[in-house]
């Protein structure tokens, strides 16, 4: 199998603001883009990755909170309950986190890498992260969730982002293996 490194899209590319289009089958080019999905994910120490971040506007999303790879093809989200504050980060966004409000229970109807149905219950981190990458598959970015005054402060690092002067922007993305760490600590990951 061949394993392509992808290059992350960046806050500023039009794509990442596209809506994506639902796939129709699984065929040989989502074969061959899924593997390097999820290698791209884990070379970027992300738990989630979703197509348009590579360029492509197809809706396809790969997560993977420490439990191994997952792959939903046109997630649709058919419950939701329950309710969670916690810090984000996106590959799509270096050096930027928001505090988001999301359901923390939800059932979610999609494909499978295999062009199986699915039906699936995730919680907690798992059900972040799917959120956070289907978000992506409608064009929404964490940055939309920023308060008035976290947009004002964050005005600049998104300007340095968007005209490639990433050297400007502080490190702070997280590692996988610091996950739990993470979550006991109510910090954000990336994805
Ligand atoms: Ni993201």
């Amino acid at each position: 199998m061949i394993i392509t490194k992808l290059k992350i899209r960046l806050y500023g590319d039009p794509v990442l603001r596209q809506k994506s289009l639902p796939v129709k089958t699984v065929g040989p080019a989502e074969r061959m883009l899924i593997p390097s999905m999820i290698e791209t994910m884990y070379q970027h120490k992300g738990i989630g990755l979703a197509a348009p971040q590579i360029g492509i506007s197809e809706q396809i999303l790969v997560a993977d909170i420490g439990e191994g790879p997952v792959v939903l093809i046109n997630p649709q989200i058919i419950k939701k309950s329950g309710s969670d504050k916690m810090e984000e980060g996106c590959l799509s966004i270096p050096g930027i986190v928001v505090k988001i409000t999301r359901p923390n229970k939800i059932v979610v109807r999609y494909i499978n890498e295999y062009n199986e149905p699915v039906q699936r219950e995730f919680g907690e981190l798992f059900a972040r992260v799917i959120q956070h990458e289907m978000d992506h598959l409608k064009g929404k970015l964490i940055i939309d969730y920023a308060s008035l005054s976290q947009q004002i402060k964050i005005k600049k690092h998104l300007k340095a982002i968007e005209e490639g002067r990433l050297q400007d922007l502080p490190q702070t993305a997280p590692i996988r293996s610091r996950i739990k760490e993470e979550l006991n600590k109510e910090k954000g990951v990336s994805a």
